[in-house]
């Protein structure tokens, strides 16, 4: 599923990139190798940084 339909980068590209050291929405951007454009996908993009970062809490 598309997170961010204006650049095209999916689910599994959001996690690679939290996954390469994204610790940053623009990070993400970044690591796809774009920029946000409309902004409706920064909501989501929190989230999974959120998500990612609650998963390392309790993986400590
Ligand atoms: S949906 Fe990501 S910038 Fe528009």
């Amino acid at each position: 599923m598309y997170i961010c339909v204006c650049n095209g980068i999916n689910e599994r590209q959001v996690s690679a990139a939290i996954e390469g050291g994204a610790a940053k929405v623009s990070e993400i951007y970044r690591a796809n190798g774009c920029a946000p454009r409309c902004g409706q996908c920064v909501p989501q993009m929190r989230q999974a940084l959120d998500r990612r970062a609650v998963e390392a809490y309790d993986a400590d």
